[in-house]
């Protein structure tokens, strides 16, 4: 792929990691992209790096349009390597460009590279910069995904450079998101979306719904969201955002989601009468076994979810370790509007469901207590106190929606 027009003169440039699957930890089933993208205007501006290895990818991009050493302006977005590891390299070829970013993004960019023969040009919300034919507009987006991340809009061209918002890690020969919708391999742009949200910017839901707020009241008129990863919103960016909004909001499906380890099955075999207990109540249920299901996808189905029952057997008196694997990556991620609770096989003495309810304490998610804990295998009796464990959340689940109703 080279580069490829997205508006009239913006281009394309970026790279395409096709064979990437772990992401730091986090697991890619479909690659990713490092998006930047060349306005060709009287001065002519690069939005944003790309991750250091792929650099030399982005560079020959550059050259089928330009000698790079035309750049004027380079946009860094954002500070994180997969954005801007390939700065270093591009300030060689552009030595004169002059580097528009947050505060934070100086301060950040300091610690990475020796910037003294820089040009650094420090931009808050509302700062423009006239490129010739284009205007560009920058709003600050801290924590989105770091402190010091910011958008770039070009009012002419009604474009969002989104940097890490709105993306997905998702390799495709699609650029586009109507493109995408036609390929037979097509995997779903939404569920790549909400898998993005739920593992990186979940704990963000308060800044997301005011960066939103701050896109109206700016009145940036959007018909195309660019972010750095992944596909491009063309047909329906109204749709990303909507999502973004939604999610933000605490809105989710009116689902179940149960997540457990086992060890001798034991743990495994409560699961299916919970199961059939929330199917009885007319709620969806989706099961994911972890060490069978990376961390990522679980997390995922947690978010698509608005409750959580996770099943773990007790181990040396604590949490199977995939268990807290998991529990420690959700506690990070600061989760909001589920509902939980746990289960449990134990041998001679437990300690597995006590410590998952003292984890959904921290993380202050309401739970439905107490939990269900047996020894060894369940009995016919226990099996269905399962049942109805699994009624009992299903309805408690039905409850709590409504308040998102
Ligand atoms: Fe894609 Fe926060 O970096």
């Amino acid at each position: 792929m080279k580069s490829i027009e997205i508006k009239p003169n913006i281009f394309w440039v970026g790279a395409i990691d096709w064979a990437v699957r772990d992401f730091h930890g986090y697991t890619v089933p479909n690659g990713t992209t490092y998006n930047n993208y060349l306005i060709m205007d009287k001065e002519i501006t690069l939005v944003d790096s790309v991750k250091e290895d792929f650099t030399d990818i982005s560079i020959d991009n550059i050259k089928s349009l330009i000698n790079p050493s035309e750049i004027k302006n380079i946009i860094i977005n954002h500070i994180e390597n997969d954005h801007m590891g390939g700065l270093e390299k591009m300030m060689a070829l552009a030595p004169k460009a002059v580097i528009y970013t947050t505060e934070k993004g100086a301060e950040g960019m300091r610690k990475f590279f020796d910037i003294s023969t820089w040009k650094i040009k420090i931009v808050k919300t509302g700062d423009k910069l006239k490129t010739g034919k284009y205007t560009l507009t920058f709003l600050e987006t801290p924590m989105l995904h770091w402190p010091d991340s910011m958008f770039t809009y070009v009012r002419e061209a009604k474009l969002l450079f989104s940097q890490d918002a709105f993306g997905q890690h998702y390799a495709s020969t699609a650029m586009f998101d109507d493109e995408l919708a036609r390929l037979a391999s097509h995997s779903g742009l939404e569920d790549a979306t909400i898998d993005y949200y739920a593992n990186i910017l979940m704990p963000f839901g308060n800044l997301i719904k005011s960066t939103i707020k701050k896109l109206n009241d700016l009145c940036m008129e959007i018909d195309m969201i660019a972010p750095d990863h992944g596909i491009i919103w063309r047909k329906e960016p109204q749709k990303a955002i909507q999502m973004y909004s939604d999610m933000a909001s605490g809105k989710t499906n009116l689902r179940a989601l149960v997540i457990f380890d086992t060890m001798w099955h034991s743990t495994e075999k409560m699961t299916q009468p919970i199961i059939l207990g929330i199917r009885d109540e007319g709620v969806d249920c989706k099961v994911v076994k972890l060490r069978a299901s990376p961390t990522s996808v679980a997390i995922k189905e947690f978010w698509k979810a608005r409750g959580c029952l996770v099943g773990s057997p007790t181990l040396n008196n604590e949490v199977f370790p995939s268990v807290a694997e998991f529990m420690f990556h959700l506690k990070g991620l600061r989760p909001k509007d589920r509902i939980t609770g746990a289960f449990g096989s134990c041998g001679w003495r437990g300690g597995a469901v006590d410590w998952l309810y003292g984890m959904f304490k921290q993380m202050k998610l309401e739970s439905m207590e107490p939990g269900l804990q047996f020894q060894y295998k369940a009995s016919s009796e226990e099996l269905d106190q399962c049942y109805a464990f699994g009624q009992e959340f299903a309805r408690r689940i039905k409850e709590y929606h409504k308040k998102y109703d």
